[in-house]
């Protein structure tokens, strides 16, 4: 039976909140587009990232800098006109809130305006947190992102693993707990040692989601078409396979191409 739209209960930031507390474990998966948006949303995911990653993904940059807030507003517009449920959540991409708390509000304000998302991430810790609280008293949720923050790649170097040494660990913790008391409804732990993961979301209220950082935190996120086996050459450790589209789409595409030069394509049915 279909569920009319007035009866669809929407996920907010307070209803993430409460799952946290009554321990349910929160789903979030990025989608960039509509068609991809509709069906997750219409699985039952909680939360629907429109990552920087699509800079990756869809556009196959080899880094997320690239992506223009222009682009985001325009992925994170065809997710919202395909979601009924789950909560949107925006990333705010590089280059739109580094420079001054100012031009991070106004990069926010565009996002929320302009797409109809409910919320939008930045990445780091206490070099972000007065842009945080100035967006914050625009009305505006923020959710966090500690750990491996991809947008830094060329001071960390590599996409291993972060904070397994105790300085970098400390600070992490530290900066979990400034984005806790700045107002962020929720916060993304990336590619960080399990205990690590397990140790913040317990020593936080707010609702902790890993990708890479294991099973003790609130919620877990990945990349859609990392799980649905689209991007065939990216295996890490900490990613798990639903599908494997890539092979599915290719051989289906391969079907549909002998069926055009054979001329079994289209059949006496298929046509007027
Ligand atoms: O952009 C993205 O997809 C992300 C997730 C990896 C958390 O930030």
């Amino acid at each position: 039976m279909s569920v009319a739209k007035k009866d669809i209960k929407k996920v907010t930031t307070h209803q993430l909140q409460e799952m946290k507390s009554r321990a349910e474990k929160i789903s979030m998966l990025t989608a960039y587009d509509y068609s991809y948006a509709k069906i997750i949303d219409d699985a039952g995911i909680d939360v629907i990232l429109v990552g920087d990653s699509a800079s990756n993904v869809m556009a196959g940059h080899i880094s997320t800098l690239p992506i223009t807030l222009d682009q985001m507003i325009y992925h994170a517009q065809s997710v919202v006109r395909a979601v009924d449920r789950a909560l949107v959540v925006v990333d705010m991409p590089f280059g739109s809130y580094q420079g001054n708390s100012s031009e991070a509000l106004r990069s926010a304000i565009r996002i929320m305006k302009e797409s109809g998302g409910h919320a939008v991430k930045m990445e780091g810790g206490e070099e972000v947190v007065e842009s945080i609280k100035r967006i914050l008293t625009a009305g505006i949720p923020v959710m966090g992102h500690l750990g491996l923050t991809p947008q830094s790649i060329y001071k960390f170097g590599t996409y291993t693993v972060r904070a397994k040494e105790k300085a970098e660990a400390d600070k992490l913790k530290r900066d979990a707990k400034l984005l806790e008391d700045a107002g962020c409804f929720s916060l993304v732990l990336e590619k960080i040692p399990a205990e690590l993961a397990k140790e913040v979301a317990e020593s936080v209220d707010i609702p902790v989601i890993g990708i890479g950082a294991g099973n003790g935190v609130d919620g877990q996120v990945l990349v859609l078409h990392d799980m649905l086996g689209i991007t065939k050459e990216f295996h890490p450790r900490f990613l798990r396979r639903y599908l494997d589209l890539y092979d599915g789409i290719k051989n289906a595409v391969g079907q549909y191409i002998n069926d055009v030069k054979s001329t079994d394509f289209p059949n006496e049915k298929e046509q007027y």
